[in-house]
C-alpha cells in the first residue's frame, strides 16, 4: 500500500522502516529540512540497532523516500500516520500543538478519500478533535476517515518491537477504514484489536502507566529486601514465574526514566483529572520513582560522606540500554546531583555521549569502559548497557583508589563482588 508517516522522530522513521520492510511504499515526511537532508544522504539522526541497514535497504529498493513537504505525503499515499511528538506541558498535560498542525496542513492538501492514523500518543478523545480539524480545514470537501493506531515499541528495541509486535490496536469510528488497517498489518502477523478510537488512546496510556506502575512496585520492595537483607532479584523471580505477573519490567534500578513513562504518567495523571478522578495509585508511582533516585544518591553520600573533591566514575548516561537517547535519563540526573555536592565525574556511555555532551558539562568523557575507573575514588553503573557485565573488574579493583562500586541496575552478583574485593552496593540486595 501507499503509506505516508508524518514525523520522522523514532516512532515515525522507524515505523516508516518497517513499513517498507514488509513491502510498503512508503514517504517519510519531516518539517525539518535538515533531518531530511540528512536522511536523504544516507546518515542516521538517531542510533537504533539494525535500523541504518534498513533504511539503506529500502532506499535502495525504492520503497522508502524522504520529504519536507507535507502536501507531497498526502498526495502520494492512501493512509496518513501522524507520528509527531506530543511533549508536555508545564502543567503535565500535553502540547497537542503538532498534532493539531499536521491535521491542518493534511486537511489544506487533501484532494482525494484518505485515511488520517495518529499514531502518536495522544490523551483519550484526540481523534475526535482530528476529525474536526480536518473537516473544518479540509477546502476540497472530500471524504476521509481518523483511526488511531498507538505504537509500543521501546526505544533500542524498536525495530524488533515493530517487526514483530505482541499485538497491533486500530481505532476507528466506522468500519471503512478497518480492512486497510488490516491489509497494512497482514504481514506483521500479530493479533489486531480493533476497537473504539478512545479505547485505542486509553490503551496506550493505561498500558505505559502500568508497566511504570510495576517498576515502581519492584522499587518499593527493594526498599523491604534491604531493610530485610533480602534480595530483590530472588523476589522478582518469584513473583514473576506466576503468569499472571510476569518477570518483565521487575527490575529493581535508581528508577525509570526516557521520553516516554515520565511524560506519559504526568498526562495520564492531568486527563484523568480533567475527567473528574484523583489518580493517586499513579502519583505515587511518581514519588516511588523520585525517592528512588534520592535513596541512591544517599547510598553515595553515606558510604563515602563528602562528595566535594572525590573523583567518580559514571557508566552510563543513556536513559536505558541500546540507545542514544539521554532525554530524562535517570543517569544524566545522577550526573548532576554529583556535580553539584562537588564531585568530580569521569563518565562513559557506549552510544549516548555525544548526545549527553550539550546537556551534561564539565566531566571528562572516556572513550573505553575500562578506563573510566581510572584514579577515581569510586565506580557508579547509572545504565544497564549488557556490555558493563564484561567490565575487567580486576583492572577496575585496581584502577580505585577505593573499591567502591555503586551500581544502580544489579548487573552483578553480590558475593563474586564481595569475593574480588569490592564494597559492592547495589539495589534491593
Ligand atoms: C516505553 C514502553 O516500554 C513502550 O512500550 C512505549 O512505546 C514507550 O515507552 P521506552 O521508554 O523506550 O519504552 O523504554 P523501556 O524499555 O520501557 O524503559 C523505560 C525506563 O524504565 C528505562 O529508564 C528503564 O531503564 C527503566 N526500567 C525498565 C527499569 O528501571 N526496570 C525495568 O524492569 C524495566
Amino acid at each position: 500500500m501507499k503509506l505516508t508517516i508524518i514525523g520522522t522522530g523514532y516512532v515515525g522513521l522507524v515505523t516508516g522502516t518497517c513499513f517498507a520492510e514488509v513491502g510498503h511504499q512508503v514517504v517519510c515526511v519531516d518539517r525539518d529540512q535538515q533531518k531530511v537532508d540528512l536522511l536523504l544522504a544516507g546518515g542516521m539522526p538517531i542510533y537504533e540497532p539494525g535500523l541504518d541497514e534498513m533504511v539503506a535497504r529500502n532506499v535502495a529498493a525504492g520503497r522508502l523516500s524522504f520529504t519536507s513537504s507535507t502536501r507531497e505525503g498526502v498526495e502520494k499515499s492512501d493512509v496518513i500516520f501522524i507520528a509527531v511528538p506530543t511533549p508536555p506541558l508545564p502543567d503535565g498535560s500535553v502540547d497537542l500543538s503538532f498534532i493539531e498542525l499536521v491535521a491542518r496542513e493534511i486537511a489544506g492538501a487533501m484532494t482525494s478519500y484518505k485515511i488520517i492514523v495518529d499514531k502518536s500518543t495522544v490523551p483519550v478523545n484526540t481523534g475526535e478533535r482530528v476529525a474536526e480539524t480536518i473537516k473544518r480545514y479540509c477546502k476540497a470537501k472530500v471524504e476521509f476517515d481518523v483511526a488511531s493506531n498507538p505504537e509500543f515499541l521501546r526505544e533500542g528495541f524498536a525495530v524488533e518491537d515493530l517487526m514483530r509486535p505482541d499485538r497491533v490496536v486500530v481505532g476507528v469510528r466506522s468500519p471503512r477504514p478497518v480492512a486497510a488497517m488490516k491489509e497494512i498489518y497482514a504481514p506483521f502477523n500479530a493479533p489486531i484489536i480493533v476497537t473504539d478510537i478512545n479505547s485505542a488512546e486509553l490503551i496506550k496510556h493505561a498500558a505505559n502507566s502500568f508497566l511504570a506502575l510495576k517498576i515502581s512496585y519492584i522499587n518499593a520492595i527493594s526498599i523491604l529486601c534491604e531493610a530485610t537483607g533480602a534480595n530483590v532479584q530472588e523476589v522478582a523471580n518469584g513473583m514473576g514465574m506466576d503468569i499472571r505477573i510476569g518477570r518483565r519490567f521487575l527490575d529493581a534500578s535508581l528508577g525509570f526514566g526516557g521520553s516516554c513513562f515520565p511524560k506519559d504518567l504526568s498526562a495520564f495523571i492531568k486527563i484523568s483529572e480533567q475527567l473528574g478522578y484523583d489518580f493517586r495509585l499513579l502519583k505515587e508511582v511518581q514519588t516511588i520513582n523520585a525517592n528512588q533516585m534520592d535513596r541512591f544518591v544517599k547510598k553515595i553520600n553515606d558510604t563515602m560522606w563528602v562528595l566535594k573533591g572525590k573523583r567518580i566514575g559514571v557508566l552510563g548516561l543513556a536513559f536505558k540500554q541500546n540507545t542514544d537517547d539521554v532525554r530524562m535519563s535517570p543517569a544524566i540526573d545522577l550526573c548532576h546531583r554529583l556535580l553539584h555536592e562537588g564531585a568530580i565525574l569521569r563518565v562513559h556511555d557506549p552510544k549516548a555521549m555525544e548526545k549527553a555532551k550539550p546537556i551534561l558539562q564539565g566531566v571528562t568523557y572516556v572513550d573505553d569502559m575500562n578506563d573510566v575507573a581510572e584514579g577515581c575514588d569510586a565506580l557508579v553503573i547509572a545504565t544497564e548497557w549488557p556490555q558493563f557485565k564484561q567490565l575487567d573488574l580486576e583492572k577496575t579493583r585496581k584502577c580505585l583508589t577505593h573499591p567502591i562500586l555503586f551500581d544502580g541496575r544489579n548487573l552483578f552478583d553480590v558475593k563474586e563482588m564481595e569475593e574480588l574485593g569490592f564494597i559492592y552496593k547495589s539495589i534491593g540486595r
